[in-house]
């Protein structure tokens, strides 16, 4: 493998330069090269939260922060930015109002969650513009806590927005400021803008890796599937390429980057007039600082048969752009899956820019899916429906369903029937007999075949309860 540059990168108010593995995991640096062991190893798969750090870098001039897990993050993407630990939030001569908070509220006990925690809340308060306690608790979605409990963190988290909004933002100062001058941020936080100006940065072409293994984005699924051949192999990085703006308007659609990650999606406004409850379907997709690294091209070229993204997306007819050095296609989702994991792709081509068009009817749009948990947790059927009327005539429909076939899956022949038919209790049972002839569902650790054809039928009566909640169904479908 060809050596890569020197990764420089601030972690918390020292500047770091080093020739570690770039594709070693940042947890990993922290604790093992920096001995800052504040930052806790828990499951190395993002789920428990242990090792959540916050990743701040400069965009148009602004510190913008995301909690991130350091066990699935690359080093190399460290390059260039800011990084907050534990350590990094300590004033040195007591405790920062949050971690008082915490300790009052009896929000720790055996404190091994509570760096993760404290490193999410904090990362709440430094981006939250009108702070409140639901969406505080809401940050918290990727920390487990096994002892102590959620309550007594949850009430911390509401002393603490009590706190912050008590004292608003006022003369046009940043949240940062104000969480300095809160004492909640030591005042080193004020001078990272200027010293990550001064950093020597990568221009993104970072040097080609020979016999690279895989395009890595977020790293969220390769970081889990495969983390040793990638701390040993590494792959060809991508993130430290991404531009400015990742979603724009072009033609007659709605152009997103590959490298848009599910939160920055979520949070365009552009998107959210595309699809208005993009929020409420967003905020089933792992967690916080999980959404802050996973990318839409990472979840369709992974080609779950579970991929929550790709089934919307499928639902909304998305295009793709790959790209190979200066040649390029473009490929509708739909033809993109070829059987399981096989999809019609090179080795070399990364999906550039994920295309939906504009409708040119109001639409109505929903998502589905049901997991062993609300919240962080993989489906066991998912399901994606757009609708289109005139009256009580559907124009179109397209529907989707996940985790019933090989691949993520367009029923096409459900939605051509349903095209043009009158909505009514028969319309409705006719099109779930479809459905149940396009799926082919397995039995595996998510359920047996028989409880996911189940589920296929419920989470599409879901979507129809959901469009027409005053449609009465026959006996046989409810
Ligand atoms: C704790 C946890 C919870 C999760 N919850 C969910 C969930 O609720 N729903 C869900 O759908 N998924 C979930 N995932 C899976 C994962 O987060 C998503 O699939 C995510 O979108 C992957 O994106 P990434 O950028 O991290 O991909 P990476 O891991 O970087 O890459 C995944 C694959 O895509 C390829 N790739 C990445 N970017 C490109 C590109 N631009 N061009 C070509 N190929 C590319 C890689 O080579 C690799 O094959 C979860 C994962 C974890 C760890
Ligand atoms: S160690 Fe559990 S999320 Fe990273
Ligand atoms: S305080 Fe022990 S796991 Fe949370």
């Amino acid at each position: 493998m060809e050596k890569e540059q020197t990764i420089q990168c601030i972690i918390n108010d020292r500047t770091v330069s080093t020739d570690a593995n770039p594709n070693m995991v940042v947890l990993d640096f922290l604790r093992g090269d920096q001995r800052l062991m504040g930052t806790k190893e828990g499951c190395r798969e993002g789920d428990c939260g242990a090792c959540t750090i916050l990743v701040g870098e400069l965009n148009n001039g602004v510190m913008d922060y995301k909690s991130v897990n350091s066990c699935l993050m690359p080093l190399g993407d460290a390059d260039g930015k800011h990084l907050i630990t534990i350590e990094g939030t300590n004033l040195h001569d007591q405790l920062n109002p949050i971690q008082q908070a915490f300790v009052d509220e009896g929000g720790t006990q055996c404190g091994f969650c509570t760096p993760g925690f404290l490193m999410s809340f904090t990362g709440y308060c430094m981006n939250a513009q009108s702070p409140s306690v639901e969406n505080a608790v809401r940050s918290l979605d990727g920390n487990i806590c096994r002892c102590t409990g959620h309550p007594p963190i949850k009430k911390a988290a509401a002393k603490i927005i009590e706190r912050i909004t008590a004292h608003p933002s006022t003369n046009g100062k940043s949240n940062l400021q104000r969480l300095v001058e809160q004492k909640v941020l030591p005042p080193y936080v004020s001078t990272i803008p200027e010293q990550l100006k001064a950093l020597h940065r990568s221009d993104g072409t970072l040097a080609d890796v020979k016999e690279q293994t895989h395009i890595v984005s977020g790293g969220t699924d390769l970081y889990v599937q495969r983390a040793f051949t990638m701390v040993r192999e590494g792959g060809k990085r991508i993130s430290q390429q991404k531009k400015q703006p990742v979603i724009w308007e072009e033609g007659n659609a709605i152009h997103c980057s590959g490298m848009t990650t599910v939160e920055e999606f979520q949070r365009s406004d552009l998107i959210r007039s595309l699809i208005p409850k993009i929020e409420v379907f967003a905020a089933l997709f792992g967690s916080t600082p999980i959404r802050n690294r996973a990318t839409l091209a990472g979840n369709i070229v992974n080609a779950s048969p579970i991929g929550d993204m790709t089934s919307l997306l499928l639902a909304l007819d998305a295009s793709l752009v790959l790209r190979d050095g200066t040649q390029s296609r473009t490929i509708s989702l739909r033809n993109f899956y070829k059987g399981y994991k096989q999809i019609d792709k090179t080795k070399n081509e990364i999906v550039e820019t994920i295309i939906l068009p504009k409708p040119k009817h109001p639409r109505l749009i929903n998502f589905e899916k049901v997991s062993r948990r609300r919240y962080l947790d993989i489906a066991s059927v998912n399901s994606a429906m757009v609708i289109s009327l005139d009256g009580n005539k559907i124009m179109y429909a397209h529907v989707t369903a996940g985790g019933v076939f090989a691949t993520p899956l367009y029923l096409a022949r459900t939605s051509e029937y349903l095209t043009g038919k009158e909505i009514s209790s028969d319309t409705i049972s006719q099109a779930v007999s479809f459905i149940q002839q396009e799926i082919k569902p397995i039995s595996d650790a998510r359920g047996s075949s028989d409880y996911k054809r189940l589920l296929a039928r419920q989470v599409f009566l879901a979507h129809i309860l959901t469009f027409f909640p005053d449609l009465s169904l026959s006996k046989e479908l409810m």
